[in-house]
């Protein structure tokens, strides 16, 4: 038995800041193929991958997702949740619908999801490090223009690997009792305490680390939510316009 995995998993960080040194083609290949194995909801594998190399499109994208160094360092990814290609297999009318559902549009935001995650997991297993852009939808009929999307697919994440510059402190997570329940919901029998201990490691984890130190609490972190409920407003919209959600009409 073997804690590569885990040693993996816990010493998980996201990257920003990437060298110059230049991530292969054949370690992009291995990355990509590697993280195909995650599950993939009915086997559909309803996802696709965009690399971006255009520089004024990388540009364009740095600017969406309100991070510089996206236009420049290492490589980018655009992951896709991808219902055309499966659109085009299905044999009635009736299943080419099915596919566009909200049963299958969640289906492949969340095989894009998964993905995503494994893309994480082996970049970091190879020496490298990732970060996963849920910014690329500050913008996202901007993206469908750019990549000139079809029908039936919608940007889900940015993804950018690279070799790092820099090697940020882990962030901490919540203690399994805040999360971790029995046969039913159950908040734990003091909640606060929980909830007081964390923030204290989440405190101390801000003002500890060497890049952008600050005064942060765990009640500051959800002011975020805000930002982007507000940009991904016209998401369902757009998503009706890719072709997704017929059944909101009927
Ligand atoms: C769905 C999703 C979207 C994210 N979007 C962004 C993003 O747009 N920009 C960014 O810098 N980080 C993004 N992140 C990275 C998170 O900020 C990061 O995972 C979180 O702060 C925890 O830090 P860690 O990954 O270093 O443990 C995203 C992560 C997830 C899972």
């Amino acid at each position: 038995m073997s804690e590569l995995v885990i040693d993996n998993l816990k010493s998980h960080r996201s990257y920003r800041n990437f060298t110059g040194q230049p991530v292969t083609d054949e370690t992009l290949a291995k990355i990509v193929s590697t993280a195909q194995h995650a599950p993939t909801s009915q086997y559909l594998q309803a996802y696709s991958l965009i690399e971006v190399t255009d520089p004024v499109i990388r540009q364009a994208i740095a600017k969406i997702t309100t991070r510089a160094t996206v236009a420049t360092q290492g490589r980018l990814l655009v992951v896709l949740a991808d219902q055309h290609r499966n659109v085009q297999l299905a044999a009635t009318p009736i299943a080419k619908r099915a596919l566009t559902e909200l049963d299958r549009f969640m289906g492949s935001v969340e095989d894009a999801t998964l993905m995503t995650e494994a893309m994480v997991m082996v970049t970091e297993s190879l020496g490298l490090g990732s970060v996963v852009l849920g910014s690329i939808n500050n913008d996202t009929q901007a993206v469908i223009d750019l990549l000139k999307l079809p029908a039936l697919t919608l940007p889900v994440f940015g993804f950018q690997i690279g070799y790092p510059a820099t090697q940020p402190e882990i962030k901490p997570r919540l203690g399994l009792d805040a999360m971790l329940f029995k046969n039913q919901y159950a908040e734990p029998s003091d909640y606060q305490t929980e909830l007081t201990k964390f923030d204290t490691r989440l405190h101390d984890y801000y003002q500890q680390r060497g890049d952008n130190a600050r005064d942060e609490h765990l009640a500051d972190m959800t002011r975020e939510a805000l930002g982007t409920a507000a940009k991904r407003r016209d998401f369902l919209k757009i998503a009706r316009r890719q072709g997704f959600l017929p059944e909101i009409d009927d």
